[in-house]
């Protein structure tokens, strides 16, 4: 949960500033308001970094692969929306951002603790203005996309029911700071919408190399499909959560993870000629789309050094789209090992989150305000370990090593798939 007025920093005692701080947080505190200025987004370092991956993206959707044309539409205008999605958002962060803090709705950067960015009051919860940006962009899309008797639409209104509930869910616990590990159960209550009313295949396939031990080629798995179901979106969504803490990390690993989904999306739409399967697919790009375009425009405010913080709502929505459409797109299990750092994540916090080891309010590293340096801390965190293997460093290189991990772990899902294509399933 974010600090709310009082803030980690200022919890336990208020910090004794200097002259020279004090001037130089009046600098950055809007004279006027006293509200912190919501700094000039990042957008020309964001653009560019983006434009690599639509080059690739647009290489494959319109050259590479022959998409039918009907097809390739409905992902263009998908697009375009998502794009619109992408400018509104930039516009509403900043003036959302005084709302927030108006409800004193913020929380202090505790990387910057000691220096005079650490005693600014940085907007929290700004994730709320992605999810409406993405809701009203999906729901737009679907004057566009399907007819009235679509199967599709039960499925995908389901989807966007489980988004909308947890992006309430996650605003709520940013607005009660509800204990911990109480909302490690939120998204569970999220993906009811999704769990009554998936009506697909509750079938698996089982993999090659077990058949002869199973007896099976596919495996029906029945209410077993629904419970992994709900407990994927509960992974997915905390996973995201507890993986944050440094400026940029929440919707770095996002914007990475969804950026690989949409090339598998397009490989896989290319290279199949099963309608169903293809259908499954273009549903994950409708939606993963705009969860990028809107978390870019986000990432422009939230990158380094951040003015404005995503909150929970963010870190529950992006978790709960992606777990969405990796279940109505069948490919959780390319998912999970897109979720690679996560899961090294999860795993090295089980011993904290189960109450082996006491865990604290926030399990970040140490900043030194001399160096401007972190030193990771004993806390297991993917974080903390970065820290400690590969030595201290700032938090902007901090952050950029954990992204490029990120994006080392998806490329290591593509060799992993093309290796074992035709050998697995
Ligand atoms: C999870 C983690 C916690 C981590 C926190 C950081 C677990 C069990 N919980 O808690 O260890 O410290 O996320 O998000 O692993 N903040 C920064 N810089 C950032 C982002 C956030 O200083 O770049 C601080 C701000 O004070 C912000 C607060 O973290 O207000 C938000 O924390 P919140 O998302 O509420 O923490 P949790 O999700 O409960
Ligand atoms: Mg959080």
């Amino acid at each position: 949960m974010a600090a709310r007025k009082r803030g980690p920093t200022a919890a336990k005692s208020t910090p004794k500033i200097s002259e020279e701080t004090q001037k130089q947080t009046e600098e950055i505190i809007n004279p006027n308001s006293g509200d912190p200025l919501i700094t000039p987004s990042k957008l020309p370092e964001i653009a560019s970094i983006s434009l690599v991956f639509f080059s690739l993206f647009f290489y494959l959707l319109f050259y590479h692969y022959k998409i039918e044309e009907d097809l390739r539409r409905s992902i263009v205008i998908n697009l375009g929306l998502s794009v619109l999605g992408f400018i509104i958002t930039l516009v509403l962060i900043p003036v959302a951002s005084r709302y927030v803090l108006r409800r004193n709705l913020f929380g202090y950067d505790i990387n910057k603790k000691g220096t005079p960015q650490g005693l600014i009051k940085v907007p929290e919860s700004l994730g709320i203005v992605i999810g409406i940006v993405f809701l009203v962009v999906a729901i737009l899309f679907q004057y566009f996309n399907f007819t009235s008797d679509s199967n599709w639409l039960v499925e995908y209104n389901a989807a966007l029911a489980s988004i909308c509930f947890m992006i309430l869910l996650g605003f709520v616990d940013d607005v009660l700071d509800i204990p911990w590990r109480m909302k490690l159960l939120l998204p569970s209550f999220a993906a009811l919408p999704l769990l009554m009313a998936y009506a697909g295949h509750t079938t698996i396939i089982i993999p090659k190399p077990l058949i002869p031990y199973v007896g099976l080629e596919i495996l029906d798995l029945g209410w077993i499909y629904k419970l992994y179901m709900g407990l994927l979106a509960v992974f997915c969504t905390n996973s995201i959560n507890i993986h944050a803490g440094i400026n940029g990390l929440e919707v770095g690993q996002t914007a990475v993870i969804a950026c690989a989904i949409l090339i598998h999306n397009v490989m896989q739409i290319g290279a199949s000629t099963d309608p169903e399967y293809k259908q499954a697919h273009a549903f994950s790009i409708y939606l993963v789309q705009p969860l990028l375009t809107t978390s870019l425009a986000l990432l422009c405010f939230n990158w380094y050094p951040s003015s404005v913080f995503v909150g929970d709502t963010y870190t529950y929505f992006a978790g709960m789209a992606m777990a969405v459409v990796g279940i109505l797109g069948h490919f959780s299990e390319t998912l999970l090992i897109f979720f690679l750092p996560q899961v090294l994540n999860f795993l090295a916090s089980c011993p904290q989150l189960f109450g082996f080891i006491k865990c604290p309010r926030h399990r970040l590293p140490r900043f030194d305000p001399q160096t401007g340096l972190l030193t990771g801390t004993n806390d297991g965190t993917l974080v903390n370990i970065f820290l400690r293997w590969f030595g201290r460093c700032t938090e902007k290189q901090l952050c950029i090593r954990l992204l490029v991990f990120q994006a080392l772990c998806c490329l290591f899902c593509f060799a992993l798939r093309h290796f074992l294509a035709g050998w697995y399933k």
